[in-house]
């Protein structure tokens, strides 16, 4: 999965899901479905913005990632375009 993609996702996240069980694989009929929301300048802005605002403090702005120095977590958040590849856009989209 592309960044561009996920941030397309975002609206559609259960954000508390995401946030707090991020270890997560969803089930293989879910994982498989395709991205609802279409890929158009909007969405993808609006996505931004959403991560920006909800995701952007653990994982910096352009998802590349942030130390726990950085963030006062026990970890380094990972950076997300490398990790998003063990993910589908099913996965994102599963609640
Ligand atoms: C409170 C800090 C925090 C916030 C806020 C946060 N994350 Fe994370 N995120 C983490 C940490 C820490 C990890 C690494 C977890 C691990 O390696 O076990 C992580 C990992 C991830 C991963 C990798 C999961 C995997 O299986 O590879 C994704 C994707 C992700 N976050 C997306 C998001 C999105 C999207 C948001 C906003 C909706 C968000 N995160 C908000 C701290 C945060």
């Amino acid at each position: 999965m592309k960044l561009h993609t996920l941030f397309t996702l975002l609206p559609t996240l259960l954000f508390q899901n995401l946030c707090f069980a991020h270890s997560w694989m969803a089930p293989e009929i879910e994982a498989q479905k395709s991205n609802p929301i279409p890929i158009s300048t909007e969405s993808v802005q609006q996505g931004q913005a959403l991560f920006a605002e909800l995701c952007g403090s653990c994982h910096g702005t352009n998802a590349a990632g942030m130390s726990k120095e950085e963030t006062g977590l026990n970890k380094d958040t990972p950076n997300l375009p490398t990790r998003l590849k063990t993910h589908t856009d099913g996965d994102f989209h599963w609640e």
